[in-house]
């Protein structure tokens, strides 16, 4: 792990780091312990597991307790080390903790590295809706290395590669046919090619974020490209079944369908949108998640304005729109068409 020197957060070392780490990673965890030791920094950790369930206040609740007995203060900075889970609970913990104390990103999974860990939004979910309860607050550094992605396994890859492929359509062209083209040695986590693309994707979250931080103007609304049905189907199987990307992957294919029935999108690159979709392998969607049932998930979906649901579809690869009023009949006939094989 490169580790930066002379570049803190609020210019001067901090005393002390409270690291909210995923349980499971223990050597990274001793690689920042000993990095931070060194910079004489007193270190406390905090291990966390994580999955979904921990982004419950119930589960973060605790945490808040643990860094006021072991003496945590506003001088002090968080350190969050782990995926897009421990991120999104850390950050929130760090933006209510005394009002807020500063935090530090250290993303260890390809999602995290891309997306999550860029762009200051935190927060815990609510039994009617994920990412629902939370705060804009940026981290005040995020250590990326890509190192750490090695032993990540092939589907938590997949699920980064889903938020990956998502930048090309909405934003570059170029990256999508890229990522067409070399999606399996990002699986194999080949090096030179894997440093180049988390690089080129975490400089178009960050230019999003700059341009529009607080999610209102449009620019970042982009990025919820394939979330809406993404999410639905995430709550419809109880955030146990599809990684989070997965889950995104199969949302851009519903949204891809329904830019081209709405026509937005010619027939030709919502086919090769689709062939490609449907070639990486994701877990197909249970049988028994109707219509219904994601049409259900969808109501309490951020995005919606006045109770319509609306989508961000595309007008061509490399190019997104936002806002667009989408009625449940858009969905039904999308759902048709995936449930039949999709495109093409
Ligand atoms: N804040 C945002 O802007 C934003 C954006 C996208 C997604 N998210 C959130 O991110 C979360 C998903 O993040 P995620 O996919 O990183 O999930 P995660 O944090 O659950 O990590 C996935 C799995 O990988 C393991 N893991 C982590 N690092 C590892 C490593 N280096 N080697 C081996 N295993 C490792 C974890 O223990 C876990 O089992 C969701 O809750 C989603 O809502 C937030
Ligand atoms: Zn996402």
């Amino acid at each position: 792990m490169k580790f930066p020197s002379g570049v803190w957060p609020s210019g001067s070392k901090p005393k002390r780091a409270f690291l909210l780490v995923d349980s499971m990673l223990s050597r990274p965890t001793r690689l920042l312990v000993s990095k931070l030791s060194g910079f004489g920094c007193k270190t406390s950790v905090i291990r966390l597991r994580a999955n979904e369930a921990l982004k419950d206040f119930r589960n973060v609740y605790p945490i808040y307790g643990q860094l006021l007995k072991k003496g945590a203060d506003r001088q002090s900075v968080i350190f969050a080390l782990g995926g897009g889970v421990i991120g999104d609970a850390s950050g929130f913990v760090a933006a209510t903790y005394l009002r807020g104390i500063p935090w530090v990103a250290v993303p260890t999974t390809l999602l995290a590295q891309v997306d999550s860990a860029i762009g200051g939004k935190t927060g815990v979910n609510h039994r009617l809706g994920k990412n629902l309860i939370g705060a804009f607050h940026q981290p005040s550094l995020v250590i990326c290395d890509v190192a750490f992605i090695k032993t990540l396994s092939q589907r938590e890859l997949l699920s980064g590669l889903g938020e990956m492929v998502k930048y090309g359509l909405i934003y570059d062209d170029r990256l999508y046919q890229n990522l067409r083209q070399d999606w399996k040695s990002i699986l194999e986590t080949r090096e030179n090619s894997i440093v180049s693309y988390v690089g080129k994707c975490a400089e178009l979250k960050a230019k999003a974020v700059e341009s529009d931080e607080r999610d209102t103007r449009g620019p970042r609304a982009l990025l919820n490209f394939g979330h809406t049905i993404g999410h639905a189907l995430e709550g419809a199987t109880k955030y146990r079944y599809f990684r989070h990307g997965e889950a995104v992957i199969w949302g851009m294919r519903f949204a891809v369908v329904i830019s081209l029935l709405k026509g937005f999108l010619a027939e030709k690159a919502a086919m090769d949108i689709d062939q490609f979709l449907k070639s990486l392998p994701v877990p197909e969607i249970p049988r028994d998640i109707t219509l219904r049932k994601m049409l259900l998930g969808i109501r309490y979906d951020k995005k919606n304005v006045g109770g319509s649901i609306r989508f961000v579809l595309l007008k061509r690869i490399g190019e997104g729109v936002s806002g667009i009023k989408t009625s449940g009949d858009d969905i039904a006939r999308a759902y048709r068409v995936i449930r039949q094989g999709g495109l093409g």
